[in-house]
Parts: structure tokens; C-alpha cells; sequence
């Protein structure tokens, strides 16, 4: 029988980088021991259907999978024994189990699994398991994380393009959006994170964002003044919250139930769906669509496990992530409506801004686009060119 190559060169280097800097972190949670390409994995007999298989070493691992591959069972209609994959890589994501971004996730998990034979799988960890976004993306640029789904708005720091794309009030609608991811300016962008440990693989959206308070309404621009209001932890994100009048409080997501159940912010802001996922609405109960922002977001993978993948098996991950990118879409559609209904079932007011003072919101933060975007006057040019 052919013996599975399961602990290669590229592994052990893998396994150098991880001692470096991410094992500390990693060993602490639950099947992390797992997270690491190339090292074979810990199988679980849950997992595979025969009893107690943890092997405790490459060579040890061989002997295992072989004599295992031995007992397979198919023809007696048991459980086929699962392939002990060349690479077991972590994917992380900081919303719920059944969140769009999640569930496309999977779907790619389950495609690349699919597409090599079993050679490379991808264990998803949702619910920010391996951390929040901030830190999920500093251990993705050394390989302690192997893949991410993150939010542009914690991405600033390592492209100064992806500023330009969350701009308030950049995007006409959901399609002028998708123009500009869609097409050149998406892929320039793309190509910036070149350089900074880690690789865009695919677009997903994330709606637009809008206010919702615990207690007092907002209804026009006054109504902003002096509230305590939940940021991202980004720079752009306080400085549009100070411009329209209130109190920026950066906090990290995971967090943000907890701060409007105690009082220390007055509101928060975000996209319908994680509004409802996180149970904001079951505090703050006014939502103001103000449509301050659209914040796309991005499919990352690790330079450092990039580089140790074939060409063939990079290809195969692109390929399975465009898809994934185009599946989120989808779900992300039905997820904004389905959230929005659910939200105003149980309880939500929602306030739609009138358009005269949507203009207030848009005139107060424009003086940002100076600030934040001085050097990519042509990007803005060009993504207003494709407006209708
Ligand atoms: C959205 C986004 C998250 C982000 C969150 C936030 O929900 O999908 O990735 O962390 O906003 O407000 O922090």
C-alpha cells in the first residue's frame, strides 16, 4: 500500500513558525493542536470511526494510517475510514455558527477538502474561538492562523488602500459596491495586502451599517450629540462617529452586548445581520438607518502557509474562495431581509433617515475623505465615475 505522505519538510517548517509565535496561544485552545499545516493530525475516533487514534508522531502517524487504511470496512457497509490529511489548516471567523461569512466558509472548507482528495483540510472556528479580529489578523501575518475572514476596518493598518473602500457614504447602493469590488479598483486593492504577511483571496459583503440606540432615538443630526456610541477599534470609524457630533467608544465586537447592557455606550452601529446575530436588538431597540457605511470584507489566508502549498493546491484554494465569495453574496441577501424582519417582529423600531437629513450626516463627515484619503484622490475619482 502507498504510504500517505504525512509529515513533509514544508510541515516541520510550519511547525518552526507556529514555535515561534503562535503555539503559546494555540496549544490553549480547544483542537489546536490540529491548527497546523502539515503536522499529521491528532484524529479524533469520533472523527474517524475507529477507536482512540492519536498519533504521536510523523512516522508513528504512517504506521497508523496504514494499518488503519488496512481494517477499512466499506464493503461491509461500516463507516469508511477517513484520509489523514497532508495539512490540517485553521480558518478563523468572529461571527456565530450560522453567520453568511460562516457558513461560506465551510462551503470553501468543504470544496478544497473535496478538490484534493483529502489532502488539505480546513477546520473553521467561528464565534472569534481563536481570538478577536485585531488579534486573529496579527497571527495570521506570522501563520499561527493559516486563514481569516476579517472586516477592512481592522485591515487599515496593512493596506492603505482598504481605507479608501470604507469610506462613509462612498458607495451609491449594494451594486456600486459590487462594481468597484467586482472590478479593477477591488483587484488593486487586493494586490496591496502584497508584502504585509498575508494574501486577499475573496470579497464579502457585509452590508451597510447604520446607528441603533438604547434610549434615545436618533432621528436627525442633533440627535447624535453627545451619545456614547460603539466603534470598531479603527481610526476612521471614531473620527466619523466625532464628526457627527457624539462620543466614539472603541470596544471589541464580542463585547458590545455586554456595553449596552450595562450602560457604559448609548448605542452602537452595524449591518442588520450582526445587529441580530450578537442580540444587540434585544437592548438597543432603535435602529436608524443613516447608511453611513458600507465595510466589505475579506477571505485572507497566511503568506507564510501560502507559500509552503503547491502551485496546483494554491490554485485549487483561489479557485474554491472565488467561489465561496460569490456563495456569501447570496446568503448575505437573504440574511440582511431575514434579520431585519426578525428584528422588527420582535420589538425593533426602526427610524428611516429622510434624505435631507442623510445629506447632514454625509456633509459632516466629508471633510474625512481629506484626512484619510489625500493621496487616493484618482481611487475616489474613479469609484464615483462608476456610481450609476
Ligand atoms: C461586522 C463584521 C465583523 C466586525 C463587526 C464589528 O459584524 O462582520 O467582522 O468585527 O462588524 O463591528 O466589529
Amino acid at each position: 500500500m502507498k504510504r500517505q505522505r504525512i509529515f513533509s519538510f514544508r510541515g516541520r517548517r510550519k511547525c518552526l513558525l507556529l514555535s515561534l509565535g503562535g503555539i503559546a496561544l494555540l496549544s490553549q485552545l480547544p483542537g489546536c493542536s490540529a491548527a497546523v499545516a502539515g503536522e499529521p493530525k491528532q484524529t479524533t475516533s469520533q472523527e474517524t470511526g475507529a477507536a482512540g487514534m492519536t498519533p504521536t508522531s510523523g512516522e508513528d502517524t504512517a504506521k497508523t494510517a496504514g494499518a488503519d487504511a488496512q481494517q477499512e470496512r466499506t464493503q461491509t457497509g461500516q463507516a469508511k475510514q477517513k484520509k489523514v490529511p497532508d495539512y490540517v489548516l485553521s480558518y478563523a471567523d468572529n461571527q456565530t455558527g450560522n453567520y453568511p461569512t460562516v457558513q461560506a466558509a465551510r462551503r470553501f472548507a468543504e470544496q478544497v477538502n473535496k478538490e484534493t482528495d483529502g489532502r488539505i483540510e480546513i477546520r473553521v472556528y467561528p464565534n472569534a474561538e481563536l481570538g478577536d479580529e485585531v488579534s486573529t489578523v496579527q497571527q495570521l501575518t506570522f501563520g499561527g492562523i493559516d486563514f481569516c475572514r476579517c472586516s477592512l476596518s481592522n485591515l487599515s493598518d496593512y493596506s492603505e488602500e482598504a481605507i479608501v473602500l470604507q469610506m462613509p457614504y462612498l458607495y451609491a447602493d449594494q451594486e456600486h459596491m459590487w462594481r468597484v469590488l467586482d472590478g479593477d479598483i477591488g483587484a488593486q486593492v487586493k494586490q496591496s495586502f502584497r508584502g504585509s504577511g498575508m494574501l486577499a483571496l475573496t470579497w464579502f459583503d457585509a452590508g451597510v451599517r447604520n446607528f441603533y440606540t438604547t434610549d434615545r432615538e436618533i432621528r436627525s443630526l442633533e440627535d447624535m450629540q453627545g451619545l456614547k456610541i460603539r466603534v470598531q477599534q479603527s481610526a476612521l470609524a471614531e473620527d466619523m462617529v466625532e464628526a457627527l457630533g457624539a462620543e466614539a467608544v472603541p470596544i471589541v465586537y464580542e463585547a458590545v452586548k455586554d456595553a449596552l447592557r450595562t450602560g457604559e455606550i448609548d448605542g452602537a452601529e452595524n449591518n442588520w445581520a450582526s445587529y441580530e446575530a450578537m442580540e444587540h436588538d434585544e437592548i438597543a431597540r432603535n435602529y436608524t438607518v443613516d447608511e453611513h457605511m458600507r465595510v466589505p470584507e475579506l477571505m485572507l489566508v497566511s503568506s507564510a502557509t501560502w507559500e509552503q502549498l503547491s502551485p496546483d493546491d494554491q490554485a485549487t484554494i483561489q479557485r474554491c474562495a472565488d467561489a465561496a465569495g460569490l456563495y456569501e453574496r447570496e446568503l448575505w441577501t437573504a440574511r440582511e431581509a431575514s434579520a431585519r424582519e426578525k428584528c422588527l417582529r420582535e420589538g425593533t423600531v426602526e427610524i428611516v433617515l429622510p434624505e435631507r437629513e442623510k445629506k447632514r450626516f454625509r456633509d459632516a463627515v466629508s471633510p474625512l475623505y481629506k484626512k484619510y484619503c489625500g493621496d487616493y484622490a484618482e481611487l475616489i475619482d474613479k469609484i464615483n465615475e462608476i456610481r450609476d
